[in-house]
C-alpha cells in the first residue's frame, strides 16, 4: 500500500466536507459541460487527465457503474483500460487479486474495482500501489453509487438534511442501500426503511447507525406526535432539532412496516423514494422465493405525503419499479444515471491528485488501530474476501480495533463485527474470558479467541486450570 493513496472502499473513507469538495467539482463539470436543457448529460471532453490511465477490473456485470467511469475518464481526456469479463483475465486461470492489481498498476494510474466478495477492494487496495475505487463489493458497499445518489438529492432538493428518505426493498443484499444509510445519516437526513419480508437491513449496519452516526431509533408510538409537531412548527428539519438529547432523529424502521402503517404515519413528509431491487443473485438457499416486495408505481405514490416525492433508483429495475414514472416528474432514476458521469470525474481527478481534496486524508481514515494473529479470531462472515479459496492462501485476517474495554474487533476488509469471547496470552499460553477482564486488553502480548473451543485448539489453557495443575 503506498502511503498517502486514496483508496475508496467505504463511503466513509470520505469525510463530509471531501464529498462537498468533490460535488462542488462535479457542479463545475455539469455547469461548462452540460447543455440547460439536459444538465445531467456532460459532452464534450477536457484534457486534465491526458497523462492517466483508469482500469476497470468487473468481476461481476455492469452497465452504469463501468460505462459511467470509463465515459468520465474519456471526457476528462484519459485513457481507460477495461476488463468487464473475468472469464477474458487470469482470473480465470486462478491467479489472486492481489497479483492481478500489482500487475494493473503498471499499467494505469487508478483502479475501479467490481468483485462478488465482501471486502475485495480493500484488499486490493493493500496490494495496489495505485488508488483503487470500489465500484461494488458483494453486498457490503457500492460508495460511487452513493455519491450519485446524494448529488441527484442535493440537485433536487437543493440540502440534504433534515430529508425524509423512504429505503425500499432489498436492503439486506443491496450494497448501495448500506453506503447510501451511512452518508444519508451523516449529512442528518432521517431514514425510514421498507425493506420487503426478510431483507431488512442487517443488523451490523443498523448497529453502526446508532453506534456511529448518532442515529435514533424512533419507537413507533412517537413517530406520528413528532412528525405532527415538527411540521407545525417547520419544515421536516424540525425533527432533527427537537431530538430530546439534541442529536440527530433518524426514524429506523426495523421491524417490516408495511405500506398503510407507512403512508398512516408519514401523511406528507416523504421526500425521497428510494428504491431497489431485489438481489437475487445474492439470496442465499434459504431466501430462494420472496412473498411479498414493494412495488413503486403511480398507485403507490398517490397519497399526499408522496407530492413532492423524488424516486430514485440505482437501476438496473426488475418489476419494483413502475415504467409509467418514467413520463412522472418525481421520477428522477435516468437523471440520477447521468449524473453518475459528472459525479465519477471530479472522483477522479481528486483520486489522481489533479484537483487534490482540499483536506488531507491518509489512506484509510475510517480504519484505526489493527490486530492480526495467525492464530485468532477470523472474520465470520463467509462471503468475506479472506474466505474465497483464491484470496485466503495470502490474505490474512486483519481486524480494526474498534474498542478496547470491552474489547471489539470489525474485519478491515467487509466490516463485518468480529466476536471475541476469550483473551489468550501468547507467553503463558493461558487465557480468559472477555468477561472478567477488568483492565483493557494488550494487544501486544493477547490473541484474541472468539470461544475456549478455539483457544484449545491452538493450544491456549484456561488460567484456572494451568493454576490447578501446577498446585
Ligand atoms: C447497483 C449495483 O450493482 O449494486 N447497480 C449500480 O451499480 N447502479 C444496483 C443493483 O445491481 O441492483
Amino acid at each position: 500500500m503506498t502511503a498517502g493513496k486514496r483508496d475508496i472502499n467505504s463511503i466513509n473513507d470520505l469525510d463530509n466536507s471531501e464529498i462537498e469538495d468533490i460535488f462542488k467539482l462535479a457542479d463545475e463539470y455539469c455547469a461548462s459541460m452540460t447543455n440547460p436543457d439536459r444538465p445531467y448529460q456532460i459532452r464534450g471532453r477536457r484534457s486534465e487527465a491526458a497523462e492517466f490511465i483508469l482500469a476497470t477490473l468487473f468481476y461481476e456485470p455492469s452497465t452504469r457503474t463501468r460505462f459511467s467511469f470509463e465515459s468520465a475518464m474519456i471526457r476528462l481526456g484519459g485513457n481507460v483500460l477495461a476488463s468487464s469479463d473475468p472469464t477474458t483475465t487470469s482470473a480465470a486461470k486462478g491467479e489472486s487479486l492481489a497479483d492481478t492489481v500489482r500487475v494493473i498498476e503498471n499499467y494505469a494510474d487508478v483502479i475501479v474495482i467490481r468483485h462478488p466478495s465482501e471486502g475485495a477492494a480493500r484488499a486490493a487496495a493493500e496490494y495496489a500501489n495505485v488508488p483503487v475505487i470500489n465500484g461494488g463489493d458483494g453486498s457490503h458497499e457500492h460508495p460511487t453509487q452513493t455519491l450519485c445518489d446524494l448529488y441527484t438529492l442535493r440537485k433536487e432538493h437543493k440540502e440534504i438534511k433534515g430529508l425524509n428518505v423512504l429505503i425500499i426493498g432489498d436492503l439486506k443484499n443491496g450494497r448501495t442501500v448500506h453506503s447510501l444509510v451511512y452518508a444519508l445519516a451523516r449529512f442528518g437526513a432521517n431514514i425510514i426503511t421498507m425493506p420487503a419480508d426478510g431483507l431488512e437491513l442487517p443488523l451490523e449496519v443498523s448497529k453502526r447507525l446508532e453506534g456511529e452516526f448518532d442515529c435514533r431509533p424512533m419507537p413507533e408510538s412517537q413517530v406520528s406526535t413528532i412528525l405532527e409537531g415538527a411540521s407545525r412548527a417547520a419544515p421536516i428539519g424540525a425533527v432533527y432539532v427537537a431530538s430530546p438529547a439534541g442529536q440527530q432523529f433518524t426514524l429506523l424502521g426495523r421491524d417490516h412496516w408495511n405500506l398503510d402503517d407507512v403512508h398512516r404515519k408519514f401523511k406528507k413528509n416523504i421526500d425521497v423514494c428510494y428504491v431497489t431491487r431485489p438481489q437475487r443473485e445474492r439470496f442465499q438457499d434459504d431466501h430462494k422465493t420472496i412473498t411479498a416486495y414493494p412495488i413503486v408505481d403511480k398507485k403507490f405514490l398517490t397519497g399526499d405525503q408522496y407530492r413532492d416525492a423524488k424516486v430514485l433508483h440505482p437501476l438496473p429495475r426488475v418489476s419494483e419499479l413502475g415504467y409509467e414514472l418514467d413520463r412522472d416528474p418525481r421520477g428522477v432514476y435516468f437523471k440520477q444515471a447521468g449524473y453518475g458521469v459528472p459525479v465519477r470525474m471530479a472522483l477522479i481527478t481528486k483520486v489522481l491528485g489533479i484537483r487534490p481534496f482540499r483536506s488531507s486524508h491518509t489512506s484509510h481514515p475510517a480504519i484505526g488501530e489493527i490486530y492480526q494473529h495467525a492464530d485468532g479470531v477470523i472474520c465470520p462472515n463467509n462471503k468475506c474476501i479472506t474466505h474465497n479459496a483464491a484470496e485466503q492462501r495470502y490474505l490474512p485476517q486483519k481486524a480494526a480495533i474498534i474498542n478496547r474495554q470491552p474489547i471489539s474487533l470489525r474485519c478491515i476488509y467487509c466490516e463485518t463485527s468480529i466476536p471475541v469471547a476469550v483473551v489468550g496470552n501468547k507467553k503463558a499460553k493461558t487465557f480468559v474470558s472477555t468477561d472478567s477482564l477488568k483492565q483493557e486488553v494488550d494487544i501486544t502480548t493477547a490473541v484474541l479467541f472468539r470461544d475456549e473451543a478455539q483457544a484449545q485448539q491452538a493450544g491456549y489453557q484456561l488460567i484456572q486450570e494451568k493454576q490447578r495443575k501446577r498446585a
